[in-house]
């Protein structure tokens, strides 16, 4: 299906100068979206749990960090260099912090891009969906619910094996994320599925296509914009594969195969984008591999963090 290649011909060229274009980028480069440390640690002053890298990485993509508290014009280079970006889970305030800034930027970069058919995907994970339901709404929307630590199986919404996040998932790994507690949940706020539906913006823009329950308030677990590459779960489909310290991390062959059809979804919708950096110097420089993550699973929920 990806591998298209198209003609391109210009009115006011001759024959000889038409060009073929792939329409696939085959290295893509990821941002992820650093915050604050909670404390400060080892003198930083902000993070990336190395798991979202792993993610992105197993699925064939490189990662940039993507820094808090940088400006505009660095936040827009950056953007027209970059595949696509994620929004990761931690404890940042959704309106206002380094996180909720950047965020906000990339979001109306991204939907001004797509709207022009500059195709730009942006996934949020746990706060990060949380982010992109305020990006959405410009409401805090979100209502505390007894979910900080347990694996659900997800409850499909009518058609959503057809969505384009699920779509191209083996049947046998919708089985089991529907029948399985493989989708670990590590929040205390959740947007419910009345705020959901009371919300205009937020309908008219996400399909659901997910939801859970903490046996009294039912929530949304993952979503898809309908007309925009903008997904979200609030759930964490990186710590399967790579997050150990936690009893209630799920590691079963389909809670990690979970890891990586997620992620490979995400990196597909990547290889849909064909912004560069400006040269391969600039490139090396920004890409992740510039830092060590350190370990942590002694004394964070986090097995490996980046520091910076
Ligand atoms: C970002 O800016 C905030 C507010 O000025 C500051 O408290 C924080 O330390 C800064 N963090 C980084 C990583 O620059
Ligand atoms: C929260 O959920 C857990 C199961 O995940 C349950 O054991 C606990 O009793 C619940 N707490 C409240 C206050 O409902
Ligand atoms: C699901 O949606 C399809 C078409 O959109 C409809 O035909 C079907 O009745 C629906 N099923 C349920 C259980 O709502
Ligand atoms: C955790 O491990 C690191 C690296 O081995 C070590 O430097 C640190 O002191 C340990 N922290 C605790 C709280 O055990």
């Amino acid at each position: 299906m990806s591998n298209f290649a198209l003609l391109f011909c210009f009115a006011f060229s001759t024959l000889s100068s038409c060009t073929v274009l792939k329409k696939r980028n085959d290295k893509p480069i990821i941002g992820v979206l650093a915050q604050g440390v909670g404390s400060p640690q080892l003198q930083k002053a902000s993070y990336i749990a190395a798991s979202y890298v792993k993610f992105l990485e197993s699925a064939g993509a490189r990662v940039v960090p993507v820094m808090i508290n940088q400006t505009l014009e660095e936040y827009k280079t950056l953007f027209n260099s970059i595949n696509g970006i994620l929004y990761p889970g931690g404890g940042a305030s959704i309106v206002s912090s380094g996180y909720a800034n950047a965020a906000r930027i990339f979001y109306e970069l991204a939907i001004e891009a797509n709207s022009r058919g500059d195709y730009f995907p942006v996934w949020g994970t746990c706060l990060g969906f949380e982010e992109l339901t305020y990006l959405t709404s410009g409401k805090q929307l979100l209502s505390q619910t007894n979910t900080s630590g347990v694996a659900l199986p997800l409850v499909f919404t009518n058609g959503s094996r057809e969505s384009k996040l699920f779509k191209g998932f083996p049947a046998e790994v919708l089985d089991a994320l529907a029948s399985e507690p493989i989708t670990e949940n590590s929040h205390k706020w959740s947007l419910t599925l009345e705020s959901y539906n009371s919300n205009a913006d937020l309908k008219k823009f996400y399909k659901v296509l997910t939801t859970n329950s903490d046996g009294k308030t039912e929530f949304v677990s993952t979503m898809e914009a309908y007309g925009f590459p903008i997904y979200g779960t609030q759930w964490h489909p990186e710590k399967n594969a790579f997050e150990w310290t936690r009893p209630y991390i799920p590691h079963s062959p389909s809670a990690v195969k979970t890891t990586f059809f997620m992620a490979d979804f995400v990196v597909n919708e990547a290889r849909k984008n064909f912004h560069r950096f400006e040269d391969e110097e600039v490139e090396k420089r920004a890409l992740i591999y510039n830092y060590n993550p350190v370990y942590t699973g002694n004394k964070s929920a986090f097995e490996q963090i980046y520091y910076f």
